[in-house]
């Protein structure tokens, strides 16, 4: 058997998303800062993005996404017995969002983590269920994947705010006989000695590379996060690919984390998918973290891209530097 590909007894049986309604627009931006449409549409492929109101907090895109899902698939969520949620940007240190999704719907005998791996978290959820599930321990895992990075987003800083948005995905897998899962394969990946191109902290003080220099909004060095992105993510899939005996042209969809236009061009050339052939989010919705990959998923369902029977390929990176893949077959 091919390296990476993986048992799976997990069905995807249910999806859906939220952005919130607020738009922040290119033109927006160029009120707040020296930047403006053309440069971030060159540079990014960003036109505009949804903003979480005040009052509005990751835990509510969590629920609104989850409640989507339920509406869409009329699916059932009582007998969830995991909940995953992938966020940087959880209202609160503890408890988890996945505790408060928990919450929320009654869902009894349950149990609920939350995970952080930036913009990889959505896929690393996926991983993570699905070796739930084949343990025989849990038989329906809810993944969600949810980020406000505007609540730590510094307005002021033109490198950084042009780039996020707010949004979430959600995921529900469950488990059926061994072998007839929709999870093909997998990778995992990280570079840590980079952590410190891409950060948030709320220390007050200078821990080793770890300047704080922006009280608790992201800060990020664009060039070194693109450099990262462009060959490392490139590697990881090729690999996959070539350890499950597959070519850019046996995938359907390949959705890479919507980082932006450029990397995820960059990605393409490298990697042997056509843009064609590659769902994105950041043109309606920026960066949104974990959830760009859900978002850009939703967005090919809505037009009747994505259809039952499909193969996808994705990729999500991020803050960590971390990455983590999967070939998932779409069968809903
Ligand atoms: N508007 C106008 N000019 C700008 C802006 C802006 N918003 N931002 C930077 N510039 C200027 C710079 O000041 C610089 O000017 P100078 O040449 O006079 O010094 C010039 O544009 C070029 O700046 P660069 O930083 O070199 O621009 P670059 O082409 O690298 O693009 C970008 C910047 C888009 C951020 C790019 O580096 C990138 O895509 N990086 C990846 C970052 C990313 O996607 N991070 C998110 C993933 S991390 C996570 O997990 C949260």
């Amino acid at each position: 058997m091919p390296a990476s590909s993986t048992a799976s007894n997990a069905k995807i049986t249910a999806f859906g998303s939220y952005v919130p309604q607020k738009k922040l627009t290119n033109r927006d931006l160029e009120k707040l800062v020296d930047t403006s449409d053309e440069w971030i549409v060159q540079r990014t492929g960003i036109h505009e993005r949804r903003i979480a109101e005040e009052h509005e907090f990751t835990s509510h895109l969590c629920i609104a996404a989850v409640q989507n899902l339920m509406n869409r698939y009329e699916a059932e969520i009582k007998d969830v017995d995991y909940i995953i949620v992938a966020t940087s940007t959880p209202d609160t240190i503890f408890p988890s969002m996945a505790a408060r999704v928990q919450g929320h719907f009654g869902i009894s005998n349950c149990g609920a983590v939350d995970i952080q791996a930036a913009c990889a978290g959505f896929v690393n959820g996926i991983q993570l269920a699905n070796g739930l599930l084949l343990s025989g321990a849990f038989r329906k895992c809810l993944v969600i994947a949810a980020d406000t990075i505007s609540k730590i987003t510094d307005y002021s800083d033109r490198t950084t705010c042009i780039l996020f948005g707010d949004g979430a995905g959600a995921m529900l897998l469950e488990a059926a006989a061994e072998g007839s899962g929709n999870i093909a394969a997998v990778y995992a990946n990280t570079d840590g000695e980079g952590s410190h191109h891409v950060y948030c902290s709320n220390l007050t003080e200078t821990i080793g590379e770890y300047r704080i220099t922006n009280n608790g909004k992201l800060v990020q060095n664009g060039r070194e996060v693109y450099r990262w992105a462009v060959s490392q993510v490139s590697a990881s899939i090729i690999k996959l690919l070539d350890d499950c005996g597959l070519a850019a042209s046996d995938i359907d969809w390949f959705v890479p984390h919507s980082a932006n236009l450029r990397i995820v061009q960059a990605i393409c050339e490298r990697t042997g998918f056509t843009m064609e052939q590659t769902l994105t989010s950041m043109q309606y919705y920026g960066n949104t973290s974990a959830a760009s990959i859900p978002l850009a998923i939703d967005l090919a369902l809505q037009v009747g891209k994505l259809r039952s029977g499909q193969r996808l390929l994705l990729a999500g990176f991020g803050g960590g530097l971390t990455q983590a893949g999967a070939i998932v077959e779409w069968h809903l």
